[in-house]
């Protein structure tokens, strides 16, 4: 058979031409980078955690009509997507304050945000994904007005759905991060979530606890990352028998 055509390779993921025009293979690579790629290792399983609780995500928001990139799963580290023209923005809302808000800002961690904040980051890794404003985006054709104004009712609904789901299983959701990506119906433009959801571009606490169950722990060195993420997904009942695929064995007494 022969090889495919690998479109682009990001720090989590590769990107191939998919099977018909208009759609691209999406890889989940087990790599975990931080602050920019300084910070790097590999965590078994966390590919495959995060191609199902990304699939789980984006059908949840088809099924309340946001629509997505995504069009199916294909194995454990595989799923077919819409290709999208990404906007060049990482739309992150905030329910509660944690990380560079924090450290910006100086508020503590864990102070509830008045109401959901919505904020854009310019994605280039050369300048560290610097936060722009709305007359930054505007004024340097990154998005148009009309661009800002969906970009944030997509991502607040986003956010209505993820923090229902997530409450239901006693985790708050405390901010995340998307990427939104352009498709055109014809002469029609419209906006899709695109890349992924997954405790990557979350943070997830623990409601009675705090245990952070997202990328932190990796960031932060809090322990095993595909364990915090394996709970997750256990707790929202995708694959209940972990990312290996095989339930362990049981005592039989
Ligand atoms: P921040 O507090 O570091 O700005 O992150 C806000 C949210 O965005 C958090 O849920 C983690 C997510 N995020 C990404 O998905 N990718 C990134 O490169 C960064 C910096 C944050």
């Amino acid at each position: 058979m022969a090889r495919r055509k690998k479109v682009y390779e990001g720090k989590a993921k590769i990107l191939y031409e998919g099977p018909e025009p208009g759609t691209l293979v999406q890889y989940f690579k087990d790599d975990a980078t931080a602050f920019n790629a300084e910070k790097r290792d590999v965590i078994d399983g966390k590919g495959v955690l995060n191609n199902r609780l990304s699939e789980f995500f984006m059908t949840g928001l088809t099924s309340v009509g946001v629509p997505t990139h995504f069009i199916k799963r294909i194995n454990m580290r595989e799923q077919l997507i819409r290709a999208v023209e990404i906007i060049p923005l990482e739309v992150v809302v905030r329910n509660v304050a944690a990380g560079s808000i924090c450290s910006r800002l100086g508020i503590e961690e864990g102070t509830p945000m008045p109401r959901p904040i919505v904020e854009f980051y310019f994605k280039n890794d050369e300048l560290g994904d610097p936060l722009v404003s709305e007359e930054h985006i505007i004024a340097f054709g990154w998005a148009a007005q009309q661009d800002l104004d969906d970009m944030v009712s997509l991502a607040l609904r986003v956010n209505d759905f993820l923090s229902g789901l997530m409450l239901g299983v006693g985790i708050k959701l405390v901010d995340f991060k998307i990427e939104i990506g352009r498709i055109w119906d014809n002469e029609f433009m419209r906006l899709i979530i695109a890349d992924e959801i997954s405790p990557d571009s979350c943070r997830l606490w623990d409601i009675e606890t705090n245990r952070k169950l997202d990328k932190d722990v990796f960031r932060r060195d809090l322990g095993d990352l595909a364990d915090a993420y394996t709970e997750v997904a256990r707790r929202l009942g995708v694959m209940p028998q972990g990312p290996s695929g095989v339930s362990k064995p049981t005592l039989i007494n």
